[in-house]
């Protein structure tokens, strides 16, 4: 079985390290993991300049993402700009400087991390959710450009994870309240996710293409 090599951003975080974690323990995969000193993905040149050294990756998981939750009034154009770039931009430039590679060789994986609020919203969201729903909709149309290649494009949404960008977005009396509205009556464990990804990029999963996975307790049932 030839190894795969697989790419995921955001691997330091709460979603990310299980990714990571979860990915490297299966045997037939190598993960590449940079940091933001390595990859800023909100620099289109550092995306660039990372491409160009290597960009034969057999499997990529955009996971990296910002969240900061905020009031229309609030908001400044910068962060516009920046939530854009990391949200929506970045994941689609990784696929484009990863793309040539899959084609060449008849397979590919990618996994979006977007999240319920790509399918749903709540207020304060604004931003979280134009990129949110944007990686939704680039997910599908990249499936239907790339299925011919053998190259399968999903995103997955997650609800609440316990993580500690939930924990600075939501209070714990918010939390308390949000557990009881979920049918599982509990947050997702990070690895709960990670598990979900580890089976859309494996080739278990051969005909599941185009889709947005929602892991979220059951959460917007
Ligand atoms: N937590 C949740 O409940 C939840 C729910 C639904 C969806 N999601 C989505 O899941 C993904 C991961 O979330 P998380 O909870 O694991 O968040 P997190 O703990 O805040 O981690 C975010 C990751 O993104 C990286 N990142 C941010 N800006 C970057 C940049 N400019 N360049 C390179 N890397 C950058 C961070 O790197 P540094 O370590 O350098 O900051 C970190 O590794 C996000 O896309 C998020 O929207 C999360």
């Amino acid at each position: 079985m030839k190894i795969k090599k697989i790419l995921v951003t955001g691997g330091t975080g709460g979603i990310g390290s299980s990714i990571v974690a979860c990915l490297s323990a299966q045997p037939g995969f190598v993960v590449h993991a940079p940091s933001r000193s390595e990859l800023d993905l909100g620099l289109q040149e550092s995306i660039k300049e990372y491409f160009s050294r290597s960009s034969d990756y057999d499997i990529v998981i955009n996971n990296a993402g910002i969240n900061t939750p905020q009031n229309i009034e609030q908001i400044e154009t910068e962060q516009i700009e920046t939530a854009l770039n990391i949200n929506l931009v970045a994941p689609l430039l990784v696929i484009k400087y990863c793309v040539p590679h899959m084609k060449r060789q008849g397979f590919g994986r990618i996994v979006n991390v977007s999240s319920i609020w790509g399918i749903r919203s709540k207020e304060r969201r604004t931003l979280y959710s134009a990129t949110k729903f944007g990686l939704n909709g680039m997910t599908r149309s990249l499936a239907r450009e790339l299925g011919p290649f053998n190259i399968l494009v999903n995103s997955i949404c997650p609800g609440y994870v316990d993580t500690a960008l939930t924990r600075k977005n939501v209070t714990p009396k918010e939390q308390e309240k949000i557990r009881q509205e979920i049918p599982l009556r509990r947050f997702a464990e990070p690895r709960e996710i990670a598990e979900s990804i580890a089976f859309l990029v494996s080739e278990r999963n051969s005909y599941m293409t185009g889709q947005t996975l929602i892991v979220d307790g059951g959460f917007i049932a």
